[in-house]
């Protein structure tokens, strides 16, 4: 039986990142790509010679060359530049655009029946591109963006009540910017709708700060972008290929009509397992929410209608 091949492009922090939750969560062998010489290698040795400690077998080798990415199973595409302070996602086209379209020419060529996992910034567009270049049926290639926003929300939803992380579960809907919709109506603590143990100003506040969540870490670390939690979040993404958990996660996958909508990327719920995006969930929305999303979908659309193809 062969081994589960992981290949990640991108050995910066994201990227980075995304390869150590993958090895402490032994989803496969990994393979971490970069221009830089040397960066890629060192970050791989480092990460590989935890291995002993945190139990872990996987093979992981650092490479500037994608003939050492050939055959893989996952692709995760995490190449281009960050946010800077002050700077939106959408800053970032053009000089991630060309990063993009350059590594997923390089990628498909040698891994031809491989999932796509987007994470370049700005996200929605990126998978768009990724898709086009690639020429992927729609079900391989998915970017990762609702999982993060989700996360936020869960996280700041738990700290507020005072309870575990655990029983939170959120659902953020949109293109990854300003305008995600995170729906407070599907937001509930054991079942329980946070409208019956939050005042509606605290839920207004998480949902303000949870659509701001990338803003308030690149203001605080100044160089750069999130790292962990967004590596959390498409390692995740990455368990449900590969293990086929058919799970019911927010990611940001091809539209056809969906919500109304048509040839865009944009986060919707997805069952995600083996056939990669499985199918899309549509779930009501409230006539204010429906409006966030037109908004949120007017926005993705301007930003692929950006990218000239
Ligand atoms: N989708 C999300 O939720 C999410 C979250 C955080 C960051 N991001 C995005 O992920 C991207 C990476 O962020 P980061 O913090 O890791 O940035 P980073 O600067 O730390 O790392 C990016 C890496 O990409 C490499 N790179 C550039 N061009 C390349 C190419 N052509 N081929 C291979 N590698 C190349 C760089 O050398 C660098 O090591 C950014 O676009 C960022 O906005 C997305």
């Amino acid at each position: 039986m062969s081994r589960t091949k992981i290949s990640i492009v991108g050995a910066g922090a994201v990227g980075a990142t995304t390869a150590h939750w993958i090895a402490a969560k032994q989803l496969g062998d990994i393979v971490l790509l970069d221009v830089i010489e040397g960066v890629p290698q060192g970050k791989a040795l480092d990460l590989w010679e935890a291995g002993p400690v945190e139990d872990f077998d996987a093979t992981i080798l650092g490479t500037n060359d994608y003939a050492d990415t050939a055959n893989s199973d996952v692709v995760v595409v995490a190449a281009g530049v960050p946010r800077k302070p002050g700077m939106s996602r959408e800053d970032l086209l053009e000089t991630n655009k060309s990063i993009v379209q350059d590594v997923v020419m390089q990628v498909v060529q040698r891994s031809s029946d491989a999932f796509l996992l987007i994470v370049t910034n700005p996200l929605d567009t990126m998978a768009y591109l990724a898709k086009h270049v690639s020429g992927f049926p729609k079900n391989r290639v998915v970017g990762q963006a609702g999982i993060l926003d989700s996360t936020r929300f869960r996280a700041f939803v738990a700290a507020d009540l005072g309870v575990s992380v655990e029983d939170i579960q959120a659902l953020v809907l949109g293109g990854h910017g300003d305008q995600m919709v995170p729906l407070t109506g599907y937001c509930a603590v054991s079942g329980i709708p946070i409208a019956h143990l939050l005042a509606k100003s605290r839920i207004e506040a998480i949902v303000e700060r949870t659509r701001k969540g990338g803003g308030e870490v690149v203001a605080l670390l100044k160089t750069g972008s999130a790292y962990y939690a967004p590596g959390a979040a498409v390692a995740q993404m990455v368990e449900a290929i590969v293990k086929d958990k058919r799970r019911v996660l927010p990611c940001s996958a091809y539209l056809e009509g969906e919500y109304g909508l048509e040839d865009l990327y944009f986060g919707v719920p997805v069952k995600l397992g083996a056939g990669g995006v499985e199918e899309i969930i549509e779930v009501p929305l409230g006539p204010d929410e429906r409006g966030q999303v037109e908004r949120s979908a007017n926005a993705v659309r301007e930003s692929i209608s950006a990218l000239g193809l």
